[in-house]
C-alpha cells in the first residue's frame, strides 16, 4: 500500500527532468490555474505597503494604498506591464502620509479613486460593508473594521485567501487608536469579529510594517499578535497608554486626505 503513491510522484519527477525550467513554471502554473497577480510595493520614507493586484487574462488592476511620493513609480509599473488601473483605493484616510489616489487618476486617466464611506474623504467611489470591488476574474470584498479610524475597511478577496487589513491589524501589532475618532474597543471588536474570523490559513497583507516583515496570517496573528490576544480590558490599558509621539505629518496630511480622489 505504501508503494502506490510511489508511482504517479515517479512520474512527476521524471517529468519534470525532460522539461525545460521556462516548461516547468507553465506547467506550474497552469496546474495552479492562477491568473492572479499580486505585487507589494514599499514606502521607504513611511514604511507603507501599497499592493498591485490585477487580473493576468483582462489585464484589470486594483492599487490598494498608494503614497503620494510614489504614485509615478507605481503608475510606470502598471504601464510597463501592460495593466488597467480600474481602482486606486485606500483601506482608510491615512495621518503619516498623503495618498497618491488623486496624482494616480492624472497619471492614469480613467482610474477611479476609492475609500470608505465612513472616513468622510471626497473620492469618485464610497464603499461600505459588503461592497465588492470586482478586476477581472477577482474581487474584494470590504469590510468595515473601524477602530483605528472610523472609516477603516479591510479588503478580502477569498479567491486567494487573503486579506488587506490597512492599519487594523499589523504584523505582531495594530494601528495607533488615540486619534482620528480612534477606539481601542472598536478596533478589538472589528479585528475578533471580521478579521480573526477568516480561515487561519488566509495570508494578512498589512499597510505598514516597521521591523522588515511583509506578511502574516490569521492563525499567526490569533497566536502571536502580543495586543490582540490579550481580553479586551487588557488590550485597551495597552491601547491607552502606548504614549505614542505625535505623527509627523499629520497636519498635512488629514487634509490633504480628505480630498484624496479629487487633487
Ligand atoms: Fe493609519
Amino acid at each position: 500500500m505504501l508503494q502506490k503513491p510511489l508511482v504517479p510522484i515517479l512520474r512527476i519527477a521524471r517529468l519534470l527532468l525532460t522539461t525545460s525550467i521556462k516548461q516547468q513554471a507553465r506547467l506550474m502554473s497552469s496546474t495552479r490555474k492562477d491568473n492572479f497577480f499580486l505585487r507589494q510595493l514599499f514606502d521607504t520614507e513611511n514604511s507603507t505597503y501599497t499592493y498591485l493586484l490585477a487580473d493576468k487574462s483582462s489585464r484589470e488592476a486594483v492599487l490598494i494604498d498608494p503614497v503620494l511620493e510614489f504614485a509615478e513609480r507605481d503608475a510606470k509599473l502598471i504601464t510597463e506591464l501592460g495593466l488597467k488601473l480600474l481602482f486606486a483605493m485606500n483601506t482608510h484616510m491615512h495621518a503619516d502620509h498623503v495618498t497618491g489616489t488623486g496624482k494616480l487618476k492624472s497619471l492614469l486617466p480613467g482610474t477611479k479613486s476609492v475609500i470608505g464611506k465612513n472616513s468622510g474623504a471626497q473620492a469618485d467611489v464610497h464603499l461600505v460593508e459588503g461592497d465588492l470591488v470586482k478586476f477581472g476574474d477577482f474581487e474584494l470584498l470590504a469590510a468595515a473594521t473601524p477602530g483605528h479610524t472610523n472609516g477603516c475597511l479591510t479588503y478580502i478577496c477569498h479567491k486567494q485567501e487573503m486579506a488587506f487589513t490597512g492599519d487594523a491589524v499589523l504584523i505582531r501589532g495594530c494601528g495607533r487608536t488615540d486619534f482620528q475618532e480612534g477606539s481601542a474597543e472598536t478596533l478589538y471588536h472589528s479585528v475578533h469579529s471580521k478579521i480573526f474570523t477568516l480561515p487561519d490559513n488566509y495570508t494578512l497583507y498589512p499597510a505598514h510594517d516597521y521591523r522588515g516583515q511583509t506578511a502574516t496570517s490569521v492563525g499567526e496573528e490569533k497566536k502571536f499578535n502580543p495586543r490582540l490576544t490579550k481580553p479586551l480590558k487588557e488590550f485597551v490599558h495597552i491601547m491607552n497608554t502606548l504614549n505614542l509621539p505625535y505623527p509627523q505629518k499629520i497636519d498635512m496630511a488629514i487634509p490633504a486626505n480628505k480630498v484624496c480622489g479629487l487633487y
